[in-house]
């Protein structure tokens, strides 16, 4: 059969090479990819964009299943538009993806089905705000309402940097150095301490099938410091996860949230990724909800997965009521699995681009380099977005996977590649 990946980072670049590790797989079409699937001769990079182009190519090149990677495309209703062709589409629809594309629906949501979560306020009145703010006191979080590709969230150690990320969000004020960005409405919500996990699960609208769990690392620079960016590395399992802590993720965050979405009408079908935040005493609560998979978590994540991804999402999205992932178990490499991002110069603010990337490796049973932002040039890659590769390895232990991982990335060379050299630390520690 053919397969559709939309989206072009590490993240549908991982999607496609584990797809296409299935023996019901003729061909995995990409789009738009990037250079590591235009060179790779398992795959097929399109140039289609828009959700109504996505359906028609889809349709004319009997596409017999379609896998979305971004939150783009979700939010402006490609699975409504490829259902409304009879297209079997695996991804939540638009109304089910505003559990992240508007947080004020997903926060409403949380409180409405008593879901755990930072208590919060919504305000689209910057005094109101302002005067919240002086009420509530800091630390405190400011949040843009919509998406902002990760530049939303203002965790404000002040008062006076919460009030300016309110006037910088609401009043779209610039500031030095940074794209503004301004939204009808801002959530602020309370500070949550505690240590973060991606807890990602696979659901058909009714039955949810976990993924392993996994931990980011959201700052640029080592030791977590520096500004947020959409990810710099990432490693399977959390050991934060402890088996308690995942029983409760799945008893008092996950079911309730697909049995609240189906109660609300909107059955859930896609990945759904909920942010924990884990206290010291183990308990977990909503941070955000993504409708899609982590970028990079979904890079070491299926490095582990040892079942056929095919077989799995032909069964989540068997056509019926809902579909049948309740027949299945997900079987994982025990080892585990580490991924460290390579970004571009500047990044994450104007990523310089076009610098040749030289020194990639053949792949291995226990090293991946996933492409994200990378294009072809004279037929050579070189760099093209922030984020530009992933390095992921398998290795017996999180030492053991960040000497690979690091092996790997100091041989890989580009002028101005930036990456953090203590991914895993959390576990690594332990
Ligand atoms: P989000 O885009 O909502 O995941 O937020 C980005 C990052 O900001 C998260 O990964 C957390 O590190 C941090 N963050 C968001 N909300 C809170 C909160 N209520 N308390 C503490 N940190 C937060
Ligand atoms: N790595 C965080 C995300 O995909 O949102």
């Amino acid at each position: 059969m053919k397969i559709l990946v939309i989206g072009g980072g590490g993240r549908e670049h991982a999607l496609a090479w584990k797809l296409a590790q299935s023996a019901r797989v003729k061909r995995v079409y990409l789009a738009p990819g990037n250079a590591g699937t235009a060179l790779d001769s398992r795959f097929e990079n399109v140039n289609v964009t828009g959700v109504e182009e996505l359906g028609a190519w889809a349709l004319a090149n009997k596409i017999a299943l379609t896998v979305v990677g971004p939150e783009g495309p979700l939010a402006a209703g490609v699975v409504d538009e490829f259902r409304k062709h009879g297209l079997r589409v695996f991804g939540p629809s638009r109304a089910a993806a505003q559990l992240e594309s508007s947080k004020a629906f997903s926060k409403a949501f949380m409180q409405r089905h008593g879901i755990p979560t930072a208590d919060y306020e919504t305000f689209t009145e910057a005094a109101a705000a302002h005067a919240y703010l002086d009420r509530k006191g800091s630390p405190i979080v400011v949040k843009a309402d919509g998406l902002a590709a990760g530049k939303g969230v203002v965790v404000a150690m002040t008062l006076e940097e919460a009030h300016q990320a309110v006037d910088f969000m609401l009043g779209g004020l610039q500031q030095p150095g940074q794209t503004g960005v301004q939204v009808p409405r801002v959530v602020i919500e309370e500070f949550l301490a505690g240590e973060e996990a991606s807890f990602i699960v696979l659901c058909d609208g009714r039955n949810v099938l976990p993924l392993a769990t996994s931990q980011d690392h959201k700052r640029l620079l080592n030791d977590d410091q520096g500004p947020n960016t959409g990810g710099m590395g990432a490693y399977s399992p959390a050991a934060v996860v402890t088996p308690d802590v995942h029983a409760r993720a799945m008893r008092e965050i996950i079911l309730p949230t697909i049995r609240g979405m189906e109660k609300d009408g909107i059955a859930y079908t896609g990945f759904l990724y909920a942010g924990l935040m884990i206290d010291a005493s183990g308990r977990p609560k909503t941070l955000e909800f993504n409708c899609r998979l982590g970028d990079p978590e979904t890079q070491p994540i299926l490095m582990r997965l040892k079942t056929d991804l095919v077989e799995v999402l032909l069964a989540a999205t068997e056509p019926g009521l809902h579909g049948r992932l309740d027949d299945l178990e997900l079987q994982w490499d025990r080892r585990t699995a580490l991924g460290v991002v390579m970004a571009a110069q500047n990044y994450p603010m104007q990523p310089r681009q076009g610098d040749l990337i030289t020194g990639l490796p053949e792949e291995a049973e226990d090293a991946v380099v996933f492409h994200a932002g990378t294009a072809l040039k004279d037929g050579q890659p070189v760099t093209a977005g922030g984020r530009v590769l992933c390095v992921t390895v398998l290795a017996d232990n999180v030492r053991q996977a960040q000497q690979r991982a690091y092996e790997v990335a100091s041989a890989i060379h580009f002028d101005g590649k930036q990456y953090r050299t203590d991914i895993g630390h959390r576990a690594a520690r332990s």
